[in-house]
């Protein structure tokens, strides 16, 4: 099931986050071909090439339900930086209930700006917005103490811990869950509850 329209995109102080188009392939290739980023992710295959990026983008636009994510790309001044993304999932070893699951990257370059915290508030505000989920979900591999905390500054709490395969790395490695519940984002959220909030009979079922 898609969540985002295939416009959608947004705005936030620094940033557009907008639909992925064909010639992202290339500065995503460009920014992903390394391990700094690759080794936190579950899925993506190492060594990355030129081709694994044209997939991955192509998969996105024809909406395919091998891959079955919505991604926008994060632009700083109409530059490509990273990406995140979502996807709608049942209740498995890394989220306690049904509801959309978000992941996320962003080139080296770029880090440490607040970019991703920024990145993260605005999608997790519009997913909000747009659906009646009551819980987001996202989670990182333990050692990665810079995504946990990126998670943790917009609302997300520890929900558990579990043991995931890293496709990049060839093994099992501990993972902490997240969530998000509406409730929190809304008390405390850095994106704020208003607009969150409204629209409440357009909201997508899930
Ligand atoms: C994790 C990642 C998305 C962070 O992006 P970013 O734009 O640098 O994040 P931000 O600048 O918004 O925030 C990073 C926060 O983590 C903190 N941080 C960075 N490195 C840290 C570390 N080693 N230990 C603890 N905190 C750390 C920063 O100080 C900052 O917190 P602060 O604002 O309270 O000071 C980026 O490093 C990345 O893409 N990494 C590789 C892929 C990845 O891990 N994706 C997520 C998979 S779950």
């Amino acid at each position: 099931m898609k969540l985002l329209d295939d416009s959608c995109t947004l705005s936030t102080k620094r940033l557009l986050l907008r639909p992925l188009r064909p010639d992202d392939a290339a500065p995503l290739f460009a920014l992903f071909n390394n391990w700094n980023v690759v080794r936190f992710l579950s899925s993506p295959p190492w060594p990355y090439t030129a081709n694994d990026a044209e997939w991955f983008v192509s998969q996105v636009i024809a909406c395919s339900p091998e891959l079955n994510e919505d991604v926008l790309a994060i632009t700083k001044d109409g530059r490509f930086i990273g990406m995140i993304g979502v996807r709608l999932r049942k209740a498995n070893a890394l989220q306690r209930g049904p509801g959309p699951n978000i992941g996320y990257w962003i080139g080296e370059p770029f880090w440490g700006h607040g970019y991703m915290s920024e990145t993260l508030g605005a999608f997790a505000q519009h997913l909000f917005k747009i659906t009646d989920a009551e819980t987001l979900y996202s989670g990182a591999f333990t050692e990665n103490a810079a995504s946990l905390r990126v998670q943790e500054k917009v609302g997300f709490v520890r929900d558990g811990e579990t043991m995931l395969f890293s496709k990049p790395r060839g093994g099992d490695f501990p993972h902490v869950n997240t969530a998000l519940p509406r409730t929190g984002f809304q008390a405390g959220g850095m994106a704020g509850g208003a607009s969150a909030a409204a629209n409440l009979r357009s909201r997508r079922k899930i």
